[in-house]
């Protein structure tokens, strides 16, 4: 087989002289043989400028959850951009896709636009400091919620640059990455995940300096982890008595794990939700979500809420054909039904052949690691999985003609078929064998 990347190395060699990095967000560099340059994508398909095509289950880091290029989500924006891109005027757009997430999301009472992940994540934070009054935010190990200062710490991926020189677990919070403020992180409690008894201790005993605590539901930045029976109950039943807000980061789950997010899936009522990646499908827009008294602080000027962009008719009308795809009857069953069916293969491979190895997923997403543990269910066991041997699997999925996210990450779309997870299974063999 002769797999040739020949015209993204030069691409990439171009790149670096002009693109700082040589990549538009640094995680992209972390590619092997090398970054590829892509050409064209639909469906599940992508093809670089070499003339390889995959089946894509990076799926741009997670945005698109209906595939490439989706018909009526194209149509939408090409509607949209012919009566104007964006106005800095209120339009309807605006008003349509905040009721169609009040009606959608469980915890939204009011809605709050914005462009990234990031961002939101930086309103949430915002938000709750406004509404208790103190400053302290508690995160855990492992979770991410964006690059900005204010909560990005050092993290343990295999895709990111700094990962290798922290102690993850030492109680120094070290910052995500040169450059930043140490200061920032003055105001974070770092803490282990799925610890109900540390939770519940840091909180009583700092609760007068605690604003919010923010969480992934689903740790799915390591390892796809679930939360135990009953955790994030008993984050929501401390943060309720405490005084402290509850933020779940659903940048990943949101309109994934179910249409209304992870906590419609689990049954939890947050007071903040951070939504992005899939609301979009392709194009900029995140939302802050939540009740309406914690929302009140927008409502009445006390909190901030800038951004040129945010809003814009695109974005809107993006999100609203998103939605609408996402909203089809039988969407979710079939997207569950497609991550267990390779989740399943997966795992059926791994047994086969002997290779020691762990799939965690929560549906339509899923991370697959090499290790001796006999279960990941914590960060510090996510911790000793073997990054570098999954590194070199991914290269030869690569080769196999499968595109997938060298630290382990898959997204499954709703437009992956049968006969593509068949395809994907195949590969995943031949890639294990030459491992
Ligand atoms: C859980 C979570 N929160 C926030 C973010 C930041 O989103 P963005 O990259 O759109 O700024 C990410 C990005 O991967 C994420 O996974």
């Amino acid at each position: 087989m002769s797999y040739i990347t020949k015209q993204s190395a030069a691409k990439f060699a171009e790149s670096q002289t002009v693109l700082a990095g040589g990549v538009a967000s640094s995680l992209r560099a972390a590619m092997k043989p090398v970054p590829l340059f892509a050409e064209s994508a639909s469906g599940v398909r992508i093809r670089d400028v070499d003339g390889n095509e995959y089946i894509d289950y990076l799926l741009a880091y997670g945005p698109l959850l209906l595939g490439h290029a989706n018909p009526a989500v194209t149509d939408a924006v090409h509607q949209a951009m012919q009566q104007g891109a964006t106005y800095g005027l209120q339009h309807e757009g605006e008003i349509a896709l905040a009721r169609k997430l009040t009606e959608i999301l469980p915890c939204a009472e009011k809605v709050a636009l914005s462009g990234s992940g990031t961002e939101a994540v930086m309103l949430a934070l915002r938000v709750a400091r406004a509404h208790t009054g103190k400053r302290k935010i508690v995160r855990f190990h492992g979770h991410y919620h964006g690059w900005s200062d204010a909560i990005f710490t050092s993290f343990p991926s295999s895709d990111m640059r700094q990962a290798a020189a922290a102690d993850q677990t030492a109680d120094k919070i070290l910052p995500g990455t040169g450059g930043q403020s140490e200061l920032s992180l003055e105001d974070i409690i770092l803490l282990p995940w799925n610890d109900a008894e540390v939770l519940e201790k840091v909180l009583r005993e700092q609760a007068h300096e605690i604003a919010a605590v923010i969480s992934e539901p689903v740790m799915c930045n390591s390892g796809c982890l679930k939360p135990k029976q009953g955790y994030l109950e008993r984050i929501r039943e401390l943060t309720k008595e405490l005084g402290i807000v509850m933020i779940l980061d659903e940048v990943i789950t949101g309109f994934r794990v179910h249409l209304g997010g992870a906590h419609a899936r689990f049954g939890i009522m947050p007071d903040l939700v951070t939504i992005g990646k899939a609301l979009g499908c392709g194009i900029g827009v995140s939302a802050l979500v939540g009740s309406k008294d914690l929302m009140a602080h927008i409502d009445n000027g006390t909190v901030s809420h800038l951004g040129t962009l945010n809003g814009n008719c695109v974005a809107t009308a993006a999100a609203l054909a998103t939605l609408e795809e996402l909203s089809k009857e039988g969407v979710h069953e079939r997207l569950e039904q497609m991550g267990d069916m390779l989740v399943g293969g997966i795992r059926k491979l791994l047994a086969e052949r002997g290779i020691a190895g762990i799939v965690n997923n929560v549906g339509p997403v899923f991370h697959m690691m090499f290790t001796q543990e006999p279960k990941v269910e914590d960060f510090a066991s996510f911790n000793k999985r073997s990054a570098g041997d999954y590194v070199r699997f991914a290269e030869l999925m690569l080769e196999e003609g499968v595109l997938i996210r060298p630290n382990g990450l898959w997204y499954v779309s709703t437009v992956h078929t049968e006969a593509d997870i068949e395809a994907t299974l195949a590969a995943v063999d031949r890639a294990l064998a030459r491992m």
